[in-house]
This record gives C-alpha cells, sequence and structure tokens, in this order.
C-alpha cells in the first residue's frame, strides 16, 4: 500500500510518499520561516498564501521523487485540522482534487493523531502507549490506545511550550524561531549556578497533580527579569545566563507532569512483559536539554523512550501520509465532502480549555 500525505496547516508545506512498510520513497518540506521572520511570528495570510503558491510544486516534486504517478497511489491523506484554517482549507483541495481526479480513496488526518502515531511508523510502537505533544501549537499528554482512539490527560491551559521558548527568545532579543536559538545561547553560559540564583523563575504547576501545563507565567517571569537587565542592547552574557535558567526550568516542570502521567499509565495500564513506550514529538523535542531529562525520566520509570528523527519530529507529510496507511489498512476512509477544522481535539471525552494557546 502507498499513500500520498499532504501537510499545509502550520508554516510547512510538506507532502510525501510512505508505504505500509514504513519506508518513506519521498519527502518534500518547503518552510516558510524567511517570510515570517520580518513579523516574529506566523501571519496566517501569509501562511495561506505561500501554501497556495507553492503547494502544486511541493506535490509535483514529491511525486517525482518518489518516481510515481498518482494513479499507481493506494490513497491520499491530508491534514483537515487543526490548524491555521486557510492552509488547511489549501491542502484539502488540493488532496480532494486529486482524489477525485484519480478515483483514489480519501482521509482527512486529524494533525495532532499524525504527531502521535509517527512513533508507530519509526519504531513500530504497539499500543497503548504514552505520547508528550510539545511544539508551537500544543503542549499535550495523550496515551494512544488504538487507532483513532486517544486520551488526552494533560494539556496547557495557557501558552504552548513552544510558543513560550519562542516569545521568551523574542524578549531576550533573539530572531525567530526563538527555540533553537535559546537552545543555542543557553549552551554558552559558562556559570549555571549564578544563572540559577540570578534568574530564579516559576516552576508553574510543578507538584500539583495531573498532567497539565501552563507556561504564561514562565513568559512574564522572562520580561521581568529582561526588563531589570541594563537598558540598551542586552549583554550576550545576562542573556546566556537567562536562556539557561529558562531551559532548567521547562525540563523540571516538563518532568513534573510527566512523572504524573507515568503513575497514570502504569495503573490504568498494568503492563504484562512488555516494556510500554513513552514518546515524545513536536518541534520542542528538538532541544537536547529536554530530550536528555525525559529519557533519565523514562529510564528511572522503566519505560522505552521513543523521539523520532527531528525530520519526523516537526511538521511534515510522511506522517501524514502514515496515518492515512493505518486507517486505510482498518477501511478507515473519509467522504469528499469532509470539512476542514480549525480545532479538532483528538479525544472528544477531554474537558475543554479556556486557553489562547490550545488549538485542541
Ligand atoms: O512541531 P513544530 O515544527 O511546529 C508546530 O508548532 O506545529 O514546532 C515548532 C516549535 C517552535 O515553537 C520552535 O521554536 C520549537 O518548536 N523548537 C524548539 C527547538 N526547535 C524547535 N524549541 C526548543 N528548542 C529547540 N531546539
Ligand atoms: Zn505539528
Amino acid at each position: 500500500m502507498i499513500v500520498l500525505g499532504i501537510e499545509t496547516s502550520c508554516d510547512e508545506t510538506a507532502a510525501a510518499v510512505v508505504d505500509d512498510h514504513g519506508t518513506v520513497r519521498a519527502d518534500v518540506v518547503l518552510s516558510q520561516i524567511e517570510e515570517h521572520r520580518p513579523f516574529g511570528g506566523i501571519v496566517p495570510e501569509i501562511a495561506a498564501r505561500a501554501h497556495l503558491e507553492t503547494l502544486d510544486g511541493v506535490i509535483r516534486g514529491t511525486m517525482r521523487e518518489a518516481d510515481m504517478e498518482f494513479a499507481a497511489l493506494d490513497g491520499i491523506a491530508v491534514t483537515g485540522g487543526p490548524g491555521l484554517i486557510g492552509g488547511v482549507m489549501i491542502g484539502m483541495m488540493a488532496g480532494k482534487a486529486i482524489s477525485a481526479a484519480h478515483h483514489l480513496p480519501f482521509v482527512g488526518v486529524n494533525h495532532l493523531e499524525a504527531h502521535a502515531l509517527t512513533a508507530r511508523l519509526t519504531d513500530m510502537v504497539s499500543f497503548p502507549y504514552l505520547v508528550l505533544l510539545v511544539s508551537g501549537g500544543h503542549t499535550q499528554i495523550l496515551v494512544a490506545e488504538d487507532v483513532g482512539v486517544y486520551k488526552r490527560w494533560g494539556t496547557t491551559i495557557d501558552d504552548a511550550l513552544g510558543e513560550c521558548f519562542d516569545k521568551s527568545a523574542k524578549l531576550m532579543g533573539l530572531p525567530y524561531p526563538g527555540g533553537p536559538n535559546l537552545e543555542k545561547l543557553a549552551f554558552t553560559c559558562d556559570d549555571h549556578v549564578s544563572a540559577l540564583k540570578r534568574f530564579d523563575l516559576p516552576r508553574p504547576l510543578k507538584g500539583r497533580e495531573g498532567c497539565d501545563f501552563s507556561f504564561s507565567g514562565l513568559k512574564t517571569a522572562v520580561r521581568q527579569h529582561v526588563e531589570k537587565l541594563p537598558a540598551g542592547n542586552l549583554k550576550q552574557s545576562d542573556v546566556a545566563a537567562l536562556a539557561y535558567s529558562f531551559q532548567i526550568t521547562a525540563g523540571e516542570v516538563l518532568v513534573d507532569r510527566c512523572h504524573n502521567a507515568i503513575e497514570q499509565f502504569f495503573s490504568t495500564y498494568p503492563q504484562s512483559d512488555k516494556m510500554p513506550a513513552f514518546v515524545v514529538c513536536g518541534g520542542v523535542a528538538a532541544n537536547q536539554h529536554l530530550r536528555a531529562r525525559l529519557k533519565d525520566l523514562t529510564h528511572n520509570k522503566k519505560m522505552d523512550f521513543i523521539a523520532p528523527p527531528l525530520s519526523l519530529c516537526s511538521d511534515n507529510g510522511a506522517m501524514i501520509a502514515w496515518v492515512g496507511i493505518e486507517k486505510l489498512k482498518r477501511n478507515m476512509t473519509d467522504a469528499l465532502d469532509i470539512a476542514a477544522r480549525p480545532r479538532w481535539p483528538l479525544d472528544p471525552t477531554a474537558e475543554k480549555r479556556p486557553g489562547g494557546g490550545i488549538k485542541a
């Protein structure tokens, strides 16, 4: 079985061809970072226009790289949400047109499900498993019970962690996208003890029960520290120390919340012989410090730590195609009148949260 996947829900125009052995036959990701950089963040209208202008070429390039004709595919899978609605609609229209023209089954994919199932594409992880999704739009702890069956145990009640990285980095004077730049800056901090003492930051919800997150207070505390620094150009060593403290804080919060999730996992799913998996995904999972902290935690708790390669952790078409394969195998296809959805919670029973940063 071979499926074309299309992803346009945020600021990457992406397509990929994947088969049911998990071989990625072609994978093209066109980032819009340069278009959004002057604005210090993603501008939805610019994103939609860029998807419109580039998607045809990205799909054509992907099919060429896979050396395939549309008619030889077994299906088309397209992100149907959640995400920036203009972009999602452009991807859906393109995918539906190919599906109609070539009489191919169509699957409208939940973007969060694609992140959650990537570990099955890369590592054949078996259900049930725990997922920490940390990206610019989402911070969630999920249990993947089966294809299409997810429990959301935790989510941010305000900002996503990637958003908090980006906003804090901006306050420190770093260019967009802030997350990777903040990590690089933190590496240059040479006095860790005094950095933590000088730039003490709050650990929101740490020590509280449950698996929810809150990051807006952390961002506010970063702003207050920056405002106290000498006016004018910020000194590199000052912001490096602040970046270091920020990263340590983010790590402590993630570990605390995931610790609770792991305890809940073992009591909800008493395991037999196999070590269950803990999967981390989303763009923030690229952060080496956070990865190391989570790896230690899961090792101590006897879970198998799975972090898909970075190219499959951030937004891409291969993860969308893979959901297409998982669903087509189970005859879970969609009619072509399926609508694009700006919000599409993976777990419809999970309590709604009021926070602005939550897309599901
Ligand atoms: O998953 P992703 O590519 O896009 C979505 O948000 O869906 O994630 C992008 C986010 C951005 O907020 C970016 O700053 C953050 O991931 N990020 C990082 C790092 N690399 C990317 N945050 C911290 N450390 C990094 N090394
Ligand atoms: Zn994503």
